[in-house]
């Protein structure tokens, strides 16, 4: 007999995105290029939650009681929660910052499986393959299946605290598209 998923009957199950933002600078580009992601995530219908770990400051992972800290247990159930994941980073020695670093250490199992999209903001083109360290970890260490289109932005990219090039608005639409296209065959493939 023929399995019918839910999707058959309904055509589309409802995803949910996290967007988290690990730069701790006030003006910081990769946070517009997260705030960019949720308004064209708003836009199309979809359900996004923005974890901001500029407002929610975590603390360094010791492998121990850090796992307690509430800010911790708020992203960890969000991670876990979510259909995929788009991680917005600065480049900082040609790798995500030590935030995002630090935020993947104290959450660890919960990106197991998960899609992930990968934005970065930068102060030139030549570190444009930094994202590869953080996807491979999540790659290896937790089977996270990696979207493979980056969005790479640099400074000539933003005017004042806005988004002002029409490329890596594409790239950003893009990425959305992908992620969601994954992530929705995925759901439906375990329906
Ligand atoms: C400690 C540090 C290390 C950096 N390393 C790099 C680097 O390796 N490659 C690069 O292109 N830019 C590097 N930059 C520049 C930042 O990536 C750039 O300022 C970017 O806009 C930071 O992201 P944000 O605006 O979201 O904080 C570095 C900046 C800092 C402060």
């Amino acid at each position: 007999m023929k399995k019918v998923f839910p999707v058959a009957m309904h055509g589309w199950l409802s995803l949910m995105i996290l967007v988290i933002s690990s730069s701790l600078h006030p003006d910081s580009r990769s946070r517009i290029l997260a705030q960019a992601c949720k308004e064209r995530l708003s836009t199309i219908g979809e359900t996004a939650e923005v974890f901001d770990l500029a407002e929610k400051p975590l603390p360094l992972c010791d492998g121990s009681t850090a796992y307690g800290d509430p800010f911790v247990q708020e992203l960890t159930a969000l991670i876990q929660q979510a259909d995929a994941v788009l991680l917005a980073s600065p480049v900082y020695n040609y790798d995500v910052n030590a935030v995002a670093k630090n935020a993947i250490e104290l959450t660890g199992r919960a990106w197991t499986g998960k899609v992930v999209g990968i934005m970065l903001a930068a102060g030139g083109q030549g570190s444009y393959m930094s994202g590869m360290g953080v996807a491979n970890s999540l790659m290896l260490d937790f089977r996270c299946i990696i979207v493979p289109r980056f969005i790479y932005a640099t400074g000539e990219s933003f005017e004042g605290s806005r988004l002002a090039d029409e490329n890596i608005q594409q790239r950003v639409e893009q990425l959305v598209a992908d992620t969601l296209r994954i992530a929705q065959a995925l759901k439906e493939s375990s329906a």
